[in-house]
């Protein structure tokens, strides 16, 4: 099967309505926290993306049965620390940050070694990040210096305890959250907002003792632990990361409208909306309604000329945060710099997406400065491809290959993207999707 696809014309004008698939993040945390319902969870819509289908395997691998029937996934929990499997259990976890996070916080009190492994790219990535506030509970790890593969043996005895998550890193929150499920006591979290829909979860679908106060720069999140809870029904929502590529293809289009029904757009997510609205782009939200907790609706978008640049403000980072490299393209097109402080964190996604962003865009002939935490951008409203480029392999990151799609398609040129499979991370049916707005894609 061929790896790349060539892309060498941009997409013409087009008038179309989308459903986008399931949220990943949604997706990932539904199973493991049916897995430790009692009783049946099915969840509709599911995401079936690799990072899922690592996650399904995993839980699998700990004894929960898992079904699909009609479309519908059924989950049959085996309750707080009713997982049954051997010691020594090798977890695959892919390519899948999330899922190998928030699994650590879901075997606190599983007493048997688990050995946590996952693909180059996942090996690269930091766990210390979650080792730190699990051995606060009593967990005890081995590690390779904070990376995979990592061992995790959980106790009997754990504590709950007061964490300060500094990095807006919802993994961690939400680790640190569903490790306090089968912690005794209260455990208390003071982090910056991150995505929140673990805690929609637990106060919505799970019923758990959970009390959150808003602050400007913080919440401040206390879980009581040990309480057991009844499986449920959830329809997962279509993924805002997704919808984005086809968010930014049409404002970067000529003369084109695009409708996508059913998208997450809950506030700790849609950044990218913010964002833009603020450069000028023609977005409206339709049928806003909501749903255990989230925010549903449909997002209406038109091309847009009149781009502006932007001094995005810091708060809105960690509701963007897989959004960049595709709000990237938009300023590469608006008049003026457009200035991001205070991404560090960008450097530890998949790839080092700030180093991708800043060679991508000069690659194309924008002007960048990149620091260690920050990117200018020098906008050109003209901007023309008409060169050969190749965009190479970065550790198979998925959205990279699909931000030099886009790229492509709005910008001209003659593209060659490598690593089309790396696609299947999170959305499998996105060149289908292109096609079906008539990208011309070989
Ligand atoms: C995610 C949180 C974010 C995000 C990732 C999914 C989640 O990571 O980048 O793709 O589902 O909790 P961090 O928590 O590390 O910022």
């Amino acid at each position: 099967m061929k790896t790349s696809v060539q892309i060498n014309s941009k997409i013409k004008s087009f008038n179309k309505t989308l459903s986008i698939p399931g949220d990943k993040s949604i997706s990932i945390r539904l199973i493991l926290l049916a897995s430790q319902a009692n009783g049946k969870t099915k969840i509709s819509n599911l995401l079936e993306s690799e990072d899922v289908m690592s996650t399904i395997r995993s839980m699998r691998g700990l004894g929960i049965k898992i079904a699909k029937r009609n479309r519908v996934y059924e989950i049959n929990g085996a309750g707080l620390n009713g997982y049954n499997y051997k010691k020594n259990l090798v977890i695959n976890a892919g390519n899948s940050g999330t899922f190998a996070r928030l699994f650590c916080g879901a075997v606190v009190k599983s007493d048997k070694v688990i050995r946590i492994i996952g693909d180059r790219s996942l090996s690269k990535r930091d766990f210390s990040r979650i080792i730190k506030p699990l051995k606060l509970f009593g967990v005890s790890f081995k590690s390779n210096s904070n990376h995979l593969p990592i061992k995790i043996i959980g106790t009997n005895y754990l504590r709950p305890i007061y964490y300060e998550e500094k990095k807006g890193s919802a993994q961690v929150k939400s680790s640190i959250m569903i490790a306090s499920l089968n912690s005794p006591g209260e455990t208390v979290i003071k982090s910056i907002p991150s995505r929140d829909h673990t805690e929609l979860m637990f106060k919505h679908c799970l019923n758990i003792p959970i009390n959150i106060k808003k602050n400007k720069k913080f919440d401040i999140i206390k879980i009581k632990g040990q309480h057991n809870y009844k499986g449920f029904n959830y329809i997962v929502p279509g993924d805002i990361s997704s919808a984005s590529f086809f968010i930014v293809l049409t404002i970067l289009s000529k003369n084109s409208k695009l409708l996508i029904h059913n998208v997450n757009i809950n506030k700790s997510r849609s950044g990218i909306i913010e964002i833009l609205k603020k450069m000028n782009a023609n977005i409206l939200i339709k049928n806003k309604r909501k749903y255990n907790g989230e925010t549903i609706g449909s997002i209406f978008i038109k091309s847009t000329q009149n781009l502006k640049s932007i001094n995005c403000p810091k708060s809105i980072n960690t509701k963007a945060i897989d959004e960049f490299l595709i709000i990237f393209l938009v300023c590469a097109k608006a008049k003026g710099n457009s200035v991001f402080k205070g991404l560090a964190e960008l450097r530890n996604k998949e790839s080092d997406r700030l180093k991708i962003a800043s060679r991508f865009l000069k690659m194309i002939g924008i002007k960048v400065e990149e620091k260690l935490d920050s990117l200018k951008i020098y906008g050109n409203p003209n901007l023309n491809l008409n060169k050969k480029y190749v965009v190479k392999n970065y550790l198979k990151d998925h959205r990279v290959f699909m931000m030099s799609c886009i790229a492509a398609l709005v910008f001209g040129g003659d593209f060659k993207i490598l690593d089309k499979s790396s696609i299947n991370t999170s959305f499998p049916g996105f060149l289908k999707i292109l096609k079906k707005l008539g990208a011309s894609i070989k």
